[in-house]
């Protein structure tokens, strides 16, 4: 049997560009499906040469072909960058004009320059001589190469062969546009109208849906709460009928860039065969941040975009109360909108022997923090997969979470049945900050109980959120189209 052949199609990727969950997958999964594959797959990933890709990696980069990618009447400088990684080749779309800009996204000519990502990924592929068997394109940014493969180039044999996978990280962003950009900037005519229009608009996500031969979402559980009108934002009837080819996929995270056993950035390395080295961890936090340096008192943390999707509406709700009435010390991590800013801001003033509130995003410090503390906060209102639970698992913090998408698939509540252990968090079910409140006392509480508490540590700690079991799984669903 030959290689099978794979083209993941994305806006980010770490280390190179990333601003959130999708950046971490894309920047791991490629090389977990390589390595899973008995027979060896061909995995190559392409994404934009963003002007945030750092000289380190540029300098690793070979150029592979230049040439200009037709879009609408635009004719456009295209150039192909390339390096390896971890084994997976890694294909980046240079044109400056587009890509060097303060941000990845949110430009006022979003759909142009993805509108060009997407014609320049599927226009490379004959230019650098690999066709693939499976073109894996993500999120709303990338959808439009799925479409372009199943309309505009399926007059070419060669194309026309490639199967399509769409994954679904966050179902919130669809790519709306007006109609009437459909031809200057789409390049799409009256033939293809039909297959992007949704809801009197254009609906870049719709459009990937419908032409990919498969669907994917990150958890099995957002696969089925994807096609619930409380979750969809909209896309639930579209879901609805082409349920046939949804599935389902845990993410992993990457093992081996989070790992407390080697971790350069944390102050003491551990495992789950050494927990009383998380101390040394909450001790130099505390130094760091100048709180009171204690190793008895419960360090909850989040760590977080502050948005109200993510909890931190009800999070707001009741952690006044909660820091008040407990010793606990509480570190918030992470940026969001004025008003979360604001509160948590406040949070530290009014407890300035207790809360520490950095507004920002600082990956080492994040680890640092994850190493630290004992109990983590991530009560989100929907969650398509959520990497957090699992990292803070894999550094012996308890996770506390709401059941929902991948919280639900990855986080079961604790309880202890004749001795034995079961379950590697808390959870509830209502989004609503009494529950909440409830399972986060409950976690202070087993804190006091050091014995029981070392327990569910080791056993979180020994839980695999590896990609292990998902790339086979991502390779069964591949096989099912080659
Ligand atoms: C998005 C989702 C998050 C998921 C990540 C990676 O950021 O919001 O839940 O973990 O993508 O798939």
């Amino acid at each position: 049997m030959k290689k099978k052949k794979i083209l993941f199609v994305g806006a980010e990727a770490m280390p190179f560009a990333a601003t959130g969950g999708l950046g971490d997958v894309l920047g791991s999964l490629p090389a977990a499906i390589k390595n899973a594959d008995p027979k060896g797959s061909d995995v190559r990933v392409v994404m934009p040469l963003y002007g945030q890709v750092k000289e380190e990696y540029r300098k690793e980069m070979k150029e592979e072909k230049v040439f200009t990618v037709r879009l609408a009447w635009r004719e456009q400088y295209c150039r192909i960058m390339s390096l390896k990684k971890d084994g997976v080749i890694y294909y980046f779309i240079d044109n400056e004009y587009y890509y060097k800009r303060d941000t990845l996204y949110g430009c006022y000519d979003d759909a142009e320059r993805f509108a060009f990502f997407s014609m320049a990924s599927l226009s490379m592929l004959k230019q650098i001589d690999f066709i693939p068997d499976i073109l894996h394109a993500h999120d709303w940014q990338s959808a439009l190469s799925v479409v372009y493969l199943k309309t505009l180039f399926s007059i070419d044999p060669d194309y026309a062969k490639i199967r399509a996978v769409f994954t679904i990280h966050n179902i919130e962003y669809q790519g709306n546009y007006d109609f009437s950009i459909l031809g200057d900037v789409f390049a799409l005519g009256a033939m293809e109208r039909s297959i992007v229009e949704y809801g009197n608009c254009i609906n870049l996500m719709k459009g990937a849906i419908v032409t990919a031969d498969i669907v994917s979402t990150v958890s099995p559980r957002y696969a089925e709460e994807i096609r619930d009108p409380r979750f969809s934002h909209g896309l639930d009837p579209i879901l609805r009928e082409n349920a046939y080819k949804i599935r389902g996929i845990l993410n992993g995270i990457d093992y081996v860039y989070y790992n407390p056993e080697n971790d350069p950035v944390i102050e003491k390395n551990f495992s789950s065969d050494s927990i009383e080295d998380k101390y040394e961890n909450k001790l130099a936090l505390q130094r760091d941040l100048a709180l009171p340096e204690r190793c008895d008192v419960p360090m909850l943390a989040i760590i977080s975009r502050l948005a109200s999707h993510k909890g931190i509406d009800i999070i707001s709700e009741m952690i006044g109360g909660l820091v008040s009435k407990n010793d606990i010390q509480l570190i918030i991590l992470g940026k969001g909108t004025p008003e979360y800013e604001g509160f948590f801001h406040n949070l530290e003033k009014s407890f300035p022997d207790k809360v520490r509130a950095m507004i920002m995003y600082d990956r080492d410090l994040s680890k640092r923090i994850y190493a630290a503390c004992d109990i983590f906060l991530m009560p989100s209102k929907s969650e398509p997969c959520g990497l957090s639970q699992m990292i803070a698992s894999r550094y012996g913090a308890i996770p506390v979470t709401r059941e929902t998408g991948g919280l639900y698939d990855s986080i079961k509540g604790y309880w202890v049945d004749n001795g034995e252990i079961k379950g590697n968090g808390f959870t509830f079910a209502g989004y609503n900050s009494y529950e909440l409140a409830e399972r986060t006392d409950a976690a202070i509480a087993l804190y006091n109980d050091k014995e029981q508490r070392f327990a569910l540590v080791k056993k979180i700690m020994d839980t695999d959120f590896s990609w292990k079991v998902s790339a086979l799984s991502y390779l069964e669903m591949y096989g099912e189209l080659i």
